[in-house]
């Protein structure tokens, strides 16, 4: 059976084609990072098929070592770079306040949707003030050198993106309104919202530059750095459609038995010493103490081996070389969850795909058929033995969404080729078009958040494969960066973690947002049920994923049912307290004539 067949091909083009919301990302496999590349062959594909608003683009020049008393940075350099920025002033009326919305990892261009619709456009409009979208260093267009070698990327650390900000909203003059006096705390209050990595970012502002900021909206900020951040799943696991949640953990589950199996052959401690262990094949105790992650002994060590490679060939895959990569193939399944929106235009649907496929009823892929009884034979492998009828259609199904999704043209490139995430070459190149390398440096050295299966408790079914862990998902940062020691996560978490707080410091999260396990929100911590005042906002959005709250509609788009309520008492929340919060700064600077315009 060839590997695509056609509908599946057709299939895989059309997903190309949906739009890619640019939000955090955990580890990526190499076949994510080459669609990142600019000019590479996916390039065109990965952006958004929404029209993104003009705005004109302005430039700030900015220094690219802010910390000269910092050895980190040496050799120290007093060079500087233009830093973009976009901004809105059509509200703008004096007394008004500056909004600026920090743009985090990503082209600052994917944030311009804020700028004319979104959250930035609500809060200058309802208080008089100026938008902004400001791009971060090293992403879109504001690079401080011409390639993206690790010496460069020296100064990529968000203490200096961070006194970019600063710097930005002390030195900037907007084209326009060079007569406004628009100092930081002096003549405007200056108000910073983030998202995601950006939300982060936005409450460490407040903390670090509480004279430049004198408000913070932290939108899913990830005010906590993890290294072994398994908990991204976690959302899904516990929000997401519960069928299909447990199916997958049940496929990848008994996936991950014949892996384990074939890569543990010869390890004592699950086939024992004694070569008598094949012939407990067919007893009932045929399986290890953990009552979870049972693997069963079925065969002999041959047969186990075997069996890794019927697994791959019954997907299509046989030609993978390394088991770990073909079990990141598998594990892609759930990613989508993080990109589904309220907004039917910004959603990403491959999730709804994903879970509709692994849980319909009937064969989606006629074509498959004849695989259906090496996948019982693989099924009767595992603990799953007794549920072979029912496993046997949710296994072939998953099969024809991993071939309709993960589309290889051999003719052009081996399988291996497709789908490794081991390749120096790859990770070693690092002229400026090779975007990739920026998050992964900053997730390298400080943030950490590999997505691992091995990290899940025991007492648990992952909804990713246990053998990606650590030492597979850090290759990246061994062989892009020569990293070879666990990211500095204390140069981000000294920074208040999931303790954070400040005056006018606004904490929002999102109950299903698989990066709420990052942040003052999270479930099991002792603050996550701290009260919710206008001084210190802490709301969660009911059912929202990631920073919905930061996308919005122009007006001849909202219906009855979009925005959803819970999405439109945020927005309101906000503006309640950011029009409050301006309010304070006013009264503080009444009579100070000459701060004001
Ligand atoms: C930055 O802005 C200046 C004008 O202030 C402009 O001359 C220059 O071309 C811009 N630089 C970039 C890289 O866009
Ligand atoms: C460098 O100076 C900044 C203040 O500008 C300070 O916050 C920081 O701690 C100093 N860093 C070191 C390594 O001394
Ligand atoms: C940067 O400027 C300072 C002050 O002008 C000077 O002392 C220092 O040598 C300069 N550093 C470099 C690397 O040029
Ligand atoms: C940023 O995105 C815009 C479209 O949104 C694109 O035209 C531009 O090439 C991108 N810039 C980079 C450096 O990728
Ligand atoms: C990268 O850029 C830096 C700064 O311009 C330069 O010194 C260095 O030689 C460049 N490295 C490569 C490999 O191009
Ligand atoms: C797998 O590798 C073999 C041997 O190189 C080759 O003949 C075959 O076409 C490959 N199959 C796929 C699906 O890539
Ligand atoms: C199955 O998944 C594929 C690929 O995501 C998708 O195109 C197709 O619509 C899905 N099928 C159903 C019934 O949702
Ligand atoms: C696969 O690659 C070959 C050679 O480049 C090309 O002719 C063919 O159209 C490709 N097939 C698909 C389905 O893209
Ligand atoms: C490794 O990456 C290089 C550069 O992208 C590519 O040419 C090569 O085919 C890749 N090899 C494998 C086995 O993926
Ligand atoms: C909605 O309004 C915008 C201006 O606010 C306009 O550009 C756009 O064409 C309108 N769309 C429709 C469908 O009327």
């Amino acid at each position: 059976m060839r590997f695509s067949s056609s509908a599946a091909a057709a299939a895989g083009l059309l997903l190309t084609a949906l739009p890619t919301a640019s939000s955090l990302r955990t580890w990526q496999p190499i076949r994510e990072l080459q669609k990142q590349i600019q000019d590479g062959i996916y390039h065109e594909s990965t952006l958004s098929t929404r029209d993104t608003p003009a705005y004109p683009v302005y430039n700030l020049s900015v220094p690219v070592d802010h910390f000269h008393n910092d050895s980190r940075y040496a050799p120290h350099v007093n060079d500087t770079f233009p830093l973009r920025y976009w901004f809105d002033a059509s509200a703008y009326q004096p007394g008004g306040p500056v909004i600026l919305l920090a743009a985090g990892e990503t082209n600052g261009t994917n944030r311009l949707p804020f700028l004319e619709k979104g959250i930035a456009a609500r809060l200058a409009r309802a208080t008089n003030g100026i938008a902004v979208i400001l791009e971060h260093r090293y992403y879109g267009e504001s690079f401080p050198y011409n390639n993206l070698t690790t010496e460069t990327l020296r100064f990529l650390h968000t203490d200096q993106a961070m006194a970019d900000t600063a710097y930005f909203a002390t030195h900037v003059v907007f084209p326009g309104l060079e007569g406004v006096d628009l100092t930081p705390n002096a003549g405007a209050p200056w108000i910073v919202y983030g998202g995601s990595y950006a939300g982060a970012f936005a409450a460490f502002l407040r903390v670090l530059y509480p004279n430049v900021f004198w408000g913070a909206i932290s939108s899913s900020g990830v005010t906590v750095a993890i290294y072994d951040y398994w908990q991204y799943n976690e959302a899904q696991r516990l929000f997401g459609p519960q069928e299909c949640v447990k199916t997958t953990q049940t496929l990848l589950h008994a996936a991950d038995q014949i892996l384990l199996a074939g890569r543990q052959t010869g390890d004592e401690d699950v086939y024992g010493d004694d070569d008598d262990a094949a012939a407990a094949a067919d007893d009932d105790d045929i399986y290890e103490e953990n009552p979870v992650d049972q693997i069963p002994l079925v065969g002999d060590r041959s047969a186990a081996t075997d069996r890794v490679a019927q697994l791959k060939t019954v997907f299509g895959l046989g030609n993978i070389t390394h088991d770990d990569d073909f079990a990141s193939v598998l594990s892609d399944a759930l990613g989508g969850w993080q990109e589904t929106n309220w907004d039917p235009a910004e959603n990403n649907p491959d999730f709804g795909y994903y879970c509709a496929n692994v849980t319909a009823k009937t064969s989606l892929y006629p074509y498959l058929k004849d695989r259906r009884h090496t996948v019982r034979s693989l099924l009767k492998a595992t603990s799953y033995r007794e549920d072979v009828d029912a496993l046997e259609q949710p296994f072939l199904n998953f099969i024809g969404w991993v071939q309709a999704t993960h589309t290889c043209n051999t003719t052009e490139k081996t399988q291996d080729q497709c789908f490794t995430n081991r390749n120096a070459t790859f990770f070693e190149q690092d002229d400026i078009t090779q975007h990739w390398r920026a998050w992964s440096y900053q997730y390298c050295t400080q943030w950490g958040y590999l997505a691992t299966g091995s990290g899940v408790p025991q007492d648990q079914l992952p909804l990713v494969s246990r053998l990606l862990d650590l030492d597979y998902l850090s290759i990246i940062c061994r062989n892009a960066f020569g990293i070879t020691t666990p990211p500095d996560v204390e140069s981000v978490n000294k920074l208040g973690g999931f303790d954070i707080s400040y005056p006018r410091l606004a904490i929002i999260d999102g109950e299903a947002d698989p990066w709420r396990a990052a942040t003052p929100h999270a479930l099991g911590v002792p603050g996550a049920d701290r009260p919710s005042t206008v001084d210190e906002p802490f709301l969660l959005i009911p059912g929202a994923v990631h920073h919905w709250d930061e996308y919005g509609l122009l007006e001849n788009e909202t219906t009855a049912e979009l925005p959803p309520q819970t999405i439109r008492d945020a927005q309101a929340n906000e503006v309640d307290f950011v029009t409050q919060w301006v309010a304070d700064w006013n009264g503080q600077n009444l009579g100070d004539d000459d701060g004001r315009v």
